[in-house]
């Protein structure tokens, strides 16, 4: 047997077409800001995806590229001025930032009705209590692509591994809400390959490449890659050994192509739903 590919790529054009089609329903013009501090290789292509996607779906989009040495101060007076423009829905503040900077207090300057990466603990406590809103880019894709194909959480035993804020806990959330029934697994997890076996939705998000093997997969399972690594080769690729996966699940993501152009989409989606908001 041999899994179905999900593919992120072709289902996140969709949802942008989808968003774009929205957008121009709208009175005024979603605006984006996005912040950058640093010279992060890695960062600056992801800055540079989200521009092509805000011109994709029709939205205005703002770049600070700001130098490493950029203080807490200025990146605050930044952030309360983007707080108060009225033509600007979402600000995000790319992540990591520099080791000097305290990024959960960046993070939370950012206002609720703003946050469009859903990392303001408002917007983590709505989520936590089921409540409408904003959720996390990486999850909700997740949680779209399996709409798309048609798999219903509800009843199935997931496995997430990685117990990020950004991509673990939010997931599992998830899960949770569309009545999975959820573990999550982390680095101290003793047996992991037997808390997978039993997995009919697995999550890996652990940022391990080679992490998950072929003999740690129930036959059928969806496979769901969301880490982005780099092999010994300098190659991108996931926590998952792909071609071994395939070969037992039923459902896997390819790293590229799979939950990364979606985490993408679902921040348009986050930017549009923010300027619904204001109206
Ligand atoms: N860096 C890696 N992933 C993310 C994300 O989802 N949002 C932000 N702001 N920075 C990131």
């Amino acid at each position: 047997m041999s899994a179905i590919i999900m593919d992120g790529k072709a289902l996140a054009e969709k949802v942008k077409d989808q968003v774009r089609a929205q957008a121009e329903g709208l009175a005024r013009t979603p605006g984006l800001a996005v912040i950058l501090v640093g010279d992060n290789p890695a960062s600056r292509v992801y800055v540079n995806g989200k521009k092509k996607d805000c011109a994709q779906c029709g939205f205005y989009s703002e770049e600070y590229a700001l130098p490493v040495e950029t203080t807490q101060q200025e990146l605050l007076g930044l952030i309360e001025t983007l707080n108060s423009r009225e033509d600007i829905d979402g600000i995000l503040l790319q992540l990591p930032v520099p080791a000097h900077l305290d990024e959960q207090a960046l993070l939370h300057a950012i206002r609720p009705d703003k946050d469009v990466d859903c990392f303001h603990p408002y917007n983590v406590g709505q989520l936590m209590i089921g409540e409408k809103g904003f959720q996390p880019c990486t999850p909700a894709g997740v949680m779209r692509m399996l709409r798309e194909y048609g798999i219903d959480p509800a009843g199935k035993r997931c496995v997430v591994i990685g117990r990020s804020n950004i991509v673990g806990k939010p997931q599992a959330l998830l899960m949770l809400r569309e009545n999975a029934t959820v573990t999550i697994c982390h680095s101290r997890t003793q047996g992991l390959k037997e808390e997978c076996l039993r997995a009919d939705i697995l999550v890996a998000a652990a940022g391990k490449a080679g992490l998950v093997t072929g003999d740690m997969i129930k036959p059928g399972a969806v496979v769901i890659d969301v880490a982005m690594n780099r092999n010994a080769e300098g190659k991108l690729c996931g926590d998952v050994d792909f071609a071994a996966v395939q070969e037992t699940a039923g459902y896997i993501t390819p790293v590229p192509g799979g939950v990364g152009p979606m985490t993408r989409a679902m921040l348009m989606e986050n930017t549009l739903l923010a300027a619904r908001m204001h109206g």
